[in-house]
This record gives structure tokens, sequence and C-alpha cells, in this order.
């Protein structure tokens, strides 16, 4: 059990997908280091993630990345309060790794070790830094390669989920559209960049999921779907030989590229949007939206959320673009308040736990 207080340093470590990182936090805000390894060469051949590739790489980086943690900090480790370490969602493989690293260090030091929701510390991530503390109760939208989801956020700590997708998470078809339209793996920061090279309206409409009137569920698949078919033409139906076969797409050249990117960015954002300002009218005593996730990092997601600041005068927190995706600064800070409500930590039977808390 430690006196948790302004000062309290929190070593984090996050390891629950492609990314091995580790950060430094003072007081749950102040980020004094904060290191990420991404694993993307790895994984790029193969178009998506390998979990037998991903514990490896965890397992061979993770000291190093703690060690250049503390160096960047100009921290000691016995100067260290407490370990926070992100136990669940994620590839199970992976997220053994940094749960391990994190037990053994925190029993070496004699300090807590508390383990700490992606997903939420997702959600935290606007909140680290400078900056007047948020309002809640918020409205929280997760958006990254593996979850999209709105919540209803009464603290850091207090999060109900409020809807989600259906089939895939925004990312995830972000990267499966980059891929059909030629662009490396991860698609989502090319499919952004090559979107932005088109100006003016996209000129094709791909749909954007309502689902029901009243739903805050997500779907994406259909999007990505129309996707491939405006970019390979729609596949002959055996069944309809008789009829005419559908018209050839056409050429895929850097032009169609460009438009083809735009009119996803485009729908995939309104579809956000839409449940997002769903959400917001279901809860008109919300003032603050925290967003977070790897898609925050979009350049037209983050143009509409300072939209609807202005628009609805919400209290809109993005967080910057390092915390946008998976680090370990969203851990220790968001560590640091379940260690201030729990001085003790989860001890050293904290497991790690493929499902979400939320
Ligand atoms: O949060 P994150 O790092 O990992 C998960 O927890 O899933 O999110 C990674 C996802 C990937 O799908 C990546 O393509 C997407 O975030 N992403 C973007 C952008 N930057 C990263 N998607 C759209 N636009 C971007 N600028
Ligand atoms: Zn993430």
């Amino acid at each position: 059990m430690i006196a948790v207080h302004d000062r309290t340093l929190i070593l984090g470590i996050e390891s629950s997908c492609d990314e091995t990182a580790a950060a430094v936090v003072r007081g749950g805000r102040e980020v004094l280091s904060n290191i990420v390894a991404s694993q993307h060469d790895l994984h790029q051949e193969y178009r998506g993630v390998v979990p037998e590739i991903a514990s490896r790489a965890h397992a061979e980086r993770i000291l190093p990345i703690v060690d250049a943690a503390l160096r960047d900090a100009g921290v000691e480790l016995h100067e260290l309060g407490a370990i926070a370490v992100g136990h669940r969602p994620g590839l199970i493989g992976s997220l053994v790794v940094g749960v391990a690293a994190a037990k053994a260090l925190a029993w070496s030091l004699g300090v807590p070790v508390v383990g700490v929701d992606h997903i939420q510390a997702h959600l935290y991530a606007g909140l680290l830094e400078d900056g007047p503390p948020v309002e809640f109760p918020a409205i929280g939208l997760v958006v990254s390669g593996g979850h999209t989801a709105l919540y209803r956020c009464g603290s850091p700590r207090d999060i109900r989920r409020l809807g989600a997708t259906v089939d895939d998470a925004v990312g995830e078809a972000y990267d499966k559209a980059a891929s059909v339209l030629g662009l490396p793996y991860p698609g989502g920061p090319g499919l952004d960049r090559l979107a932005s090279t088109w100006s003016g309206e996209p000129g094709i409409e791909l749909p954007v999921s309502r689902l029901d009137r009243t739903s805050l569920d997500f779907s994406f698949s259909g999007l990505k779907t129309s996707l491939l078919y405006a970019a390979r033409g729609i596949p002959a139906d055996p069944r309809r030989a008789h009829k005419p076969p559908p018209p050839a797409a056409p050429p895929l050249d850097d032009r169609r590229r460009a438009q083809l990117a735009a009119a996803f960015q485009r729908a995939a954002m309104d579809a956000l949007l839409l449940k997002l300002e769903r959400a917001l009218d279901g809860s008109p005593d919300c003032r603050a939206v925290l967003v977070g996730g790897g898609v925050a990092a979009n350049s037209l997601l983050r143009t509409r959320m300072e939209e609807l600041r202005a628009r609805r005068a919400l209290d809109v927190r993005v967080p910057r673009l390092p915390f946008c995706i998976d680090n370990a600064a969203m851990i220790a800070g968001l560590g640091f308040h379940r260690l201030a409500a729990n001085p003790a930590g989860d001890g050293l039977g904290l497991v790690a736990n493929p499902r979400a808390s939320v």
C-alpha cells in the first residue's frame, strides 16, 4: 500500500496488440516519457497482426522499452510508486507478456501493480497533460483497430457501454479499405492522407449505416464491401447469368483511388458522428465528449470534433496524436486513478484477460 498523491510516479506498460509501450506519468497527468515500439514492419506482409509474432516481439522488447521510458523520464526504478499495466482486452499472448513484466517489476520493487482496461485508458488519453479538469458525466467514443463503441462516463473509472460495432471496428474497416486501394498495413493513416489529396466533394456516395432509428451501435462491413465493389466492380452473380453482367468498375488509377478514399472517409466519419450525436441527444446532462483510439488521429474526425465543439458548445477532448495510438501514458494515467481508489493495487493475482471489462 502506498500514499497516492499528485507527485506519485507510475510506470505504465502496454502490450495488448502490436505496440510494445512504456511510459512514466506523474500524478496521473504529467507525462514524463512515452516510448512506443511499433511492430508494423513485422506484420506488414500478412496485412494484419499475427498473434504469435506479436507476443514474441513483446517478450524481446519489453525490458529495453521499460529502460528507455525510465531513462527518458530521468527516473530511477526506486522512485516509482506503482506499476500500471494494460491487462485487458487484447491478444492474450501479448497481454501476458506485459502483465508478467509488470508483476515481476512490482514484486521486485515492493510497489503495487494495478491492471487497467485498455479501452477505458483510450478514453482517458485526452485528459493527460494540461488543461482544466473535465466535467463528468461525459460521452465517450472509442475508435480503434479493435473497438468502436460509445460509452457513458460518470468518472474516469465509472464507464458504461451504450453501443458498439456489430461487425468490423472502424480502424479495421480502414485497414481493409486501404488494402483494397493498395496501401500498406496499417492503412488508416495512408487512407487518411490519400483522402486529403482529393479536394471538394467525393462525388461517390458510399453507404452510412444507421441500423435502426434509435440504435447506438455501429456497422462498417457494408461500407467496406461497397468500397470493394466500387474499386473492383460488382462480381457477376451466376444465378443471373441470363441478365447483362454488371458494368465494369472504372480503372483504379491514382485519381480514382483518391476519390474512393475521400468517399470512404466521408461515409465512415458520417457514421461515427451520427451515432455520437444520437448519444448526446439522449444524454442532455453530458456536456463533455472524450474521444480515443488510433482512429482519433484521423484528420477528418478531428475537424468534425472541432465543429461539434463549436456547434453544441461542448467540452470535446481529442488526445494529441502520440496519445491516440496505443501507448502506455494513458495506462499509467488511468492507473493513477485506480490506485487512488485502491492503494493496495490488484496484487500479484492480476491476470491478463482478452475481454473488455465494459
Ligand atoms: O488504438 P490503436 O493504436 O490500436 C487498437 O487498439 O486497435 O488503433 C489502430 C488503428 C488502426 O486500424 C489504424 O489503421 C487506425 O487506428 N488509424 C487510423 C489513423 N491512424 C491510425 N485510421 C484512420 N485515420 C488515421 N489517421
Ligand atoms: Zn488501442
